[in-house]
C-alpha cells in the first residue's frame, strides 16, 4: 500500500517498528527495514554501549533510533552517542522534544515525536517534527491512560490538516494486524507505529518464555501500572503508566502502588529473582491489549506481509458497494 509515510521514506510497508527499549535491538529494526518498513532501535534509557552494539548488529540495514527524552534531560551525553550512528530517523517520547530537535536534525535524522494528549502535539509541532505518533492507551510499555485510537486519531490528524499539513502522522496503539492498519489509515494516520506485535516476534530481544505467554491470552489480560517502575526503580514522570501483562505482581499491587513503596525493598528482589528465572507469572512482559491478536511468534517480515496484505483486502472489500 502507498501512504504519505511509505513515500516519504521509500518503503514497502506503511509500518514501523516502535523504539522498544531493550527489546527491539539492531537485528528486529534492521529485519523490519530490509522488509520494507522503517525500523528504530530502542535506546531506552540511554546505554551508549548498547546502542553502539545494536548498530552494528542491524547490519548495515538503513535503521532509525529512539530514546526516552526525559533521561536526555538527565544526561544530554546519551542523545549525541545515539546520534552518532547516524540513524535515519530518530523518535524521541516522554518529554519535551523542543530543547533536543536541533540536534537531532543537525544529524540529519527525520525527527519523529510521540506524542499521548494534545498539549504534547503543541510542543511537537514547535520542535518541527516531521512525524508524529500518535499513542493511544491500547498501547504496551509507557504511555498515559487518557485518549483512545478512534477519537485521538482523527483529532490529531484534522490539527494536522490545519496547522503543519506537511507532517505525517502515525498511530500507534492496539495495532497489530491488517484490521487496525486499515482502521488508521482510515482515521486519517499515514501509517501505524507498531510495538507489541513485533514484540512478539522472532528477532525480538524479549525472552521466548515471556513471548510465548502472549500468544494464550487476550485484551483483558493487561494492566496500566506503575508496579514495574516500582520495582526497577525507574522515576517516571506523573502521568505516565506501564502497561504490562497481568500477573501475581500487578493482581497484589496495581492501584496500591503507595503500599508496594513501603515494602519495596522485599518485592525488589523477588522481582529480581523471577526476572533471572524467566517467571513471567511475576517479572514483566510489557505487551499492550493487542496481546488479544497475537497467536503466535513469526519473522518481523512476516509480520509486515500479512498486516499490509489483510489491510489492503479489507480496505478493498470495504471499497465495494453493499
Ligand atoms: C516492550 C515495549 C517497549 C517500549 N519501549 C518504548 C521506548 O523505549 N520508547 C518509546 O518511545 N516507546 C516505547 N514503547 C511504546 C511504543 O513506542 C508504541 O507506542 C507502542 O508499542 C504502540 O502500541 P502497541 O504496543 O499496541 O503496538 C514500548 C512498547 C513496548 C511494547
Amino acid at each position: 500500500m502507498k501512504t504519505r509515510f511509505t513515500e516519504r521514506f521509500q518503503l514497502k510497508y506503511p509500518i514501523a517498528c516502535a523504539p522498544m527499549a531493550l527489546i527491539a535491538g539492531g537485528v528486529l529494526a534492521g529485519a523490519v527495514s530490509r522488509a520494507g518498513g522503517l525500523g528504530l532501535i530502542g535506546g531506552g534509557y540511554g546505554d551508549p554501549e548498547w546502542i553502539a552494539q545494536e548498530h552494528a548488529n542491524a547490519q548495515g540495514a538503513p535503521v532509525g533510533g529512539g530514546l526516552i527524552t526525559w533521561m536526555i534531560e538527565q544526561n544530554p551525553s546519551i542523545l549525541d552517542a545515539a546520534l552518532s550512528h547516524q540513524p535515519r530517523a530518530f523518535m524521541l517520547s516522554f518529554g519535551d522534544p523542543r530543547p533536543h530537535a536541533p540536534k537531532v536534525k543537525a544529524a540529519g535524522a527525520a525527527l519523529i515525536c510521540q506524542v499521548q494528549r494534545l498539549h504534547q502535539l503543541e510542543q511537537a509541532l514547535e520542535a518541527g517534527a516531521d512525524v508524529i505518533v500518535a499513542q493511544s492507551s491500547e498501547a504496551g510499555g509507557h504511555g498515559m491512560a487518557n485518549r483512545a485510537t478512534i477519537t485521538f486519531i482523527p483529532e490529531v490528524a484534522d490539527i494536522l490538516a490545519q496547522r503543519a499539513p506537511d507532517t505525517l502522522l502515525l498511530a500507534a496503539g492496539g495495532v497489530a494486524d491488517g484490521r487496525g492498519l486499515a482502521a488508521v489509515l482510515a482515521l486519517g494516520a499515514d501509517g501505524a507505529l507498531v510495538g507489541s506485535r513485533l514484540w512478539a516476534s522472532r528477532e525480538s530481544l524479549a525472552h521466548e518464555a515471556s513471548k510465548a505467554r502472549s500468544v494464550h491470552l487476550t485484551g483483558e489480560d493487561t494492566d496500566r501500572s506503575i508496579v514495574f517502575d516500582v520495582l526497577r526503580e525507574k522515576h517516571w514522570p506523573p502521568g505516565y503508566t506501564f502497561r504490562a501483562l497481568k500477573n501475581t505482581m500487578t493482581e497484589r499491587w496495581s492501584g496500591r502502588e503507595d503500599e508496594l513503596l513501603a515494602v519495596a525493598e522485599q518485592e525488589r528482589e523477588t522481582y529480581r529473582a523471577a526476572m533471572a528465572a524467566h517467571d513471567y507469572t511475576i517479572g514483566h512482559s510489557p505487551v499492550g491489549q493487542a496481546t488479544g491478536l497475537i497467536r503466535d511468534i513469526p519473522t518481523a517480515e512476516e509480520i509486515l506481509e500479512r498486516m499490509d496484505g489483510q489491510a489492503a483486502d479489507v480496505l478493498k472489500r470495504l471499497g465495494r458497494p453493499i
